[in-house]
């Protein structure tokens, strides 16, 4: 039976999961998406086309295909028909025919954006820093049992009833608790009426889906959104996304189960970066780390914001390595320090106390006044830019890597060194 692979983010998202994803799935015939919503922005790069998706699962470039969204996803069906035009003037005509959606998927409608952007504004200083696009309080509303599905709009009668809960519940909220506008019954359904039709033609049965496929010895490829460390459980809580971004969410949300998932791929770039709030040991609020995000074009794919950059944190890949049971990894953006000096690499915290650990804590409290320990490795000054062959790289980046694979624990199997599918070397094929 073929391998079904894994492609996640091993650090706080961005690290080039949507650049793997599009490479692996030459060889994929299924991709699958299992958590997370249209917070995620993986970028595609063919050629001179880019493209960011965000709902839509990264193996949309290819067209034999089939993309699915798994019933973990919170869907904001206004966004994936955006993206969905986005794919049709780059060139791919068939997006919608080849996506397929659960039924049971959260449906993210107009109130959840409305309540994310009152709550970051009324947190103040303590603002999470958000995409704003309603993720949390849709998986609020999921796991509270009070939240609409992608199913219920075949049942018009108990939607509009639901509806009317939700946004009596949510509205009071805005109003009394947010000092927020509130959302109108009204608009959302003009807004669910302009998709209803279109999107139930795309409703099927993923967790069917995958199993036949595999039956029928086809390729899957389960593409994570987010990182490690933006896990509700195992992240840096509360400055978190509301998903389990580690390898079981992949599995509790397409339908698959545990034992068919066989290779897990932890995606690292060869430094770290994180967008919005939240701790971040390893971070360098200095010019170097200004130097890292332009020469890394580290602005957000979806909001456009900086990103916070810093040193490779092998404390938290250790930890990643743990909570995924990562078979192999790939790491990104070698080609982004090519001019430094010196290159550091933490491995170990040092904390308030003197005590020295190389556990990671779970929560932002816990990381109050944490110093990472360095180890300094000098710099290879020279261009490593679209190299595809391991031989080529000059010897003390073959030694960083080395290194990074040593504290990680986890051997490297992809190593890239520029956004093209091309700019790739690849060590072990996980699918192989
Ligand atoms: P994702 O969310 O994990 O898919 O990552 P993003 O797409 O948000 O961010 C990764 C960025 O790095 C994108 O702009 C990619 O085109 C780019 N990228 C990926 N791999 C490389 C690489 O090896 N070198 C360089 N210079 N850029 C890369
Ligand atoms: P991809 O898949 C990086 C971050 C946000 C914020 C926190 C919570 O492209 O790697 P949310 O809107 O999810 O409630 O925000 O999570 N975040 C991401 N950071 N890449 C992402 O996705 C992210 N999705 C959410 O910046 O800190
Ligand atoms: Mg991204």
């Amino acid at each position: 039976m073929p391998k079904n692979v894994v492609v996640l983010g091993t650090q706080w998202g961005d690290e080039g999961k949507g650049k793997v994803a599009d490479l692996l799935t030459s060889q994929a015939n299924v991709v699958v998406r299992s958590q997370g919503g249209n917070n995620a922005g993986h970028t595609l790069v063919v050629g001179d086309r880019k493209v960011v998706v965000r709902l839509v699962p990264s193996g949309i470039m290819h067209k034999d295909c089939q993309c699915l969204i798994g019933s973990g996803v919170v869907v904001n069906p206004v966004a994936l028909f955006e993206e969905i035009e986005e794919l049709r003037q780059a060139g791919v005509s068939d997006a919608e025919e080849r996506i397929r959606v659960n039924g049971s998927c959260s449906l993210l409608l107009p109130i959840h954006p409305a309540i994310d952007k009152a709550s970051e504004k009324a947190r103040g200083k303590g603002a999470i820093g958000t995409t704003g696009r309603g993720i949390g309080p849709c998986y609020e509303d999921k796991v509270a049992r009070r939240g609409l599905r992608v199913g219920d709009l075949f049942h018009m009668d108990y939607f509009e009833q639901k509806l009317k809960a939700l946004l009596d519940y949510r509205n009071f909220i805005l109003k009394e608790y947010l000092h927020a506008e509130p959302v109108s019954y009204e608009s959302v359904m003009e807004s669910v009426m302009s998709y209803r039709e279109r999107l139930l033609k795309m409703v099927a049965d993923v967790s069917d889906i995958l199993d036949r496929s595999r039956k029928e010895g086809k390729k899957i490829l389960f593409e994570g959104a987010q990182g490690t460390f933006l896990d509700i459980d195992f992240g840096t809580y509360p400055y978190v996304t509301s998903s389990n971004t580690t390898a079981g969410g992949c599995v509790t949300g397409s339908g698959a189960g545990p034992l068919a998932l066989d290779y897990v791929l932890g995606i690292a770039k060869v430094y770290t970066t994180r967008v919005g709030g939240g701790p971040y040991p390893t971070e360098l609020n200095d010019d170097l780390g200004e130097h890292i995000r332009q020469r890394g074009k580290e602005f957000g794919a979806v909001t456009g914001r900086p990103r916070r950059t810093g040193w490779f944190d092998a404390v938290a890949m250790h930890r990643s390595a743990v909570l995924n049971s990562l078979s192999g990894l790939a790491l990104m953006k070698l080609d982004v320090l090519d001019d430094l000096d010196e290159v550091k690499i933490c491995k170990a915290y040092k904390f308030p106390d003197g005590s020295v650990s190389s556990l990671p804590p779970f929560s932002a409290f816990d990381y109050e006044g944490v110093e990472p320990v360095y180890e300094t490795m000098p710099g290879w000054k020279s261009n490593t830019f679209g190299i595809t062959s391991w031989d080529e790289l000059p010897e003390k980046a073959r030694a960083y890597v080395r290194r990074l694979e040593e504290l990680s624990g986890v051997k490297v199997a992809i190593l890239s060194t520029g956004p093209e599918r091309n700019q790739t070397i690849i060590l072990e094929d996980p699918f192989a």
